[in-house]
């Protein structure tokens, strides 16, 4: 567990463990998502003598998904693990698909594993202590979910009262249950992302250049918000380049805004998130790669455009 799941979420399920096991406490945030922290986890479980039989538990968000999956993917050779996800971003997304791994030097999850936990274990009342800016975060996956696969589930999302004091913790859990299920289905029948699991990238070509623009910025956005920006303007390039229907485009558009905002970006700002869009590592021969939709629920993967079509969109979005 990471300092606040250790004191936020730990007391909800302490009893369920008995006193048979040994718990271990990193830093919480990103910063400490590293090698050397693996490395205390790792001295940890050798004090402790866990053995190959042991059972790894990561409670906590993305970070302690990651970290603690990879931790135990590699310790003797991999042992079990179990994810309990406490964040609505690690309980949609990150706690989902095998995807394990730390930062290292300046490269985001740089060294990892494709490793599965045994058990995935969710109870959306562990978000009841989690600040609303995080919430919205794993709300963006959600909506993307909704927005690449079903229609039906995007108008769902939308009747949410999201308001913090009007919550409805256990009436979120189906819809995450829906989201886990849906990128579920795409990342089994694409584990090692050759093909249809791309399409769990989109948002995120433009998503990603949006997170690193305001990054180490007063106005740095978490990355759901630079997600649901990227999915505005991406919703724009899919109505001009793959025909999503402009009355989809509005209803999805509007409701990113009405959630989010805009983003605070104005014509000047274009050209260096190009530029950022240019240097994502996904991006094959220097084009620049994109998901898009043909409609709500039907997406198309290997898209390309040109750096004049982004700026249009981002444009089309401003002016929106
Ligand atoms: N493996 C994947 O497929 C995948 C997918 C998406 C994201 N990720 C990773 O996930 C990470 C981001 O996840 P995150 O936003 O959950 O970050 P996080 O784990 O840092 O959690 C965010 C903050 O919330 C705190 N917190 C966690 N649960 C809480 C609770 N119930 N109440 C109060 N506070 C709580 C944490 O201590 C932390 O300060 C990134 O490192 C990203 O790379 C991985
Ligand atoms: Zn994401």
């Amino acid at each position: 567990m990471d300092q606040n799941t250790q004191k936020k979420c730990l007391p909800k399920i302490k009893d369920a463990f008995g006193q048979s096991i040994c718990s271990y406490t990193v830093q919480s945030g990103e910063q400490a998502k590293t090698l050397p922290t693996l490395e205390k986890v790792w001295e940890f479980l050798n004090r402790e003598g866990a053995d190959r039989k042991s059972l790894l538990v990561n409670l906590g968000g993305g970070v302690l998904c990651d970290m603690g999956g990879f931790a135990a993917s590699c310790f003797k050779r991999g042992i079990d693990f179990i994810h309990i996800p406490t964040t609505l971003l690690a309980q949609v997304d990150a706690s989902v698909g095998g995807k394990t791994g730390v930062n290292f030097k300046i490269f985001k999850n740089e060294i990892g594993t494709f490793s599965f936990p045994i058990k995935v274990i969710i109870d959306t009342h562990f978000l009841e202590t989690l600040d609303h800016e995080h919430l919205l975060s794993g709300f963006a996956e959600m909506l993307k979910h909704a927005l690449i696969s079903d229609q039906e589930y995007f108008y769902r999302l939308r009747e949410m009262n999201l308001n913090p004091a009007q919550l409805d913790f256990a009436g979120l859990l189906p819809l995450v249950e829906h989201s886990v299920r849906i990128k579920e289905k795409v990342v089994l029948s694409d584990p090692l992302e050759t093909g249809l699991r791309k399409i769990l990238n989109f948002g995120h070509t433009i998503g990603h250049a949006f997170e690193s623009y305001f990054m180490g910025t007063t106005d740095e956005i978490s990355h759901g918000r630079a997600v649901a920006y990227g999915m505005a303007v991406e919703l724009f390039l899919s109505e001009k380049k793959s025909g999503l229907p402009v009355d989809k485009l509005k209803d999805a558009v509007d409701y990113i805004n009405k959630v989010y905002g805009k983003a605070r970006i104005t014509t000047k700002d274009f050209e260096p998130l190009i530029n950022l869009m240019t240097h994502d590592k996904k991006n094959e021969s220097a084009k620049i790669n994109f998901s898009l939709l043909n409609d709500i629920g039907l997406p198309v993967f290997d898209q390309t455009a040109t750096t004049e079509e982004i700026f249009d969109g981002l444009g089309l979005y401003l002016r929106f």
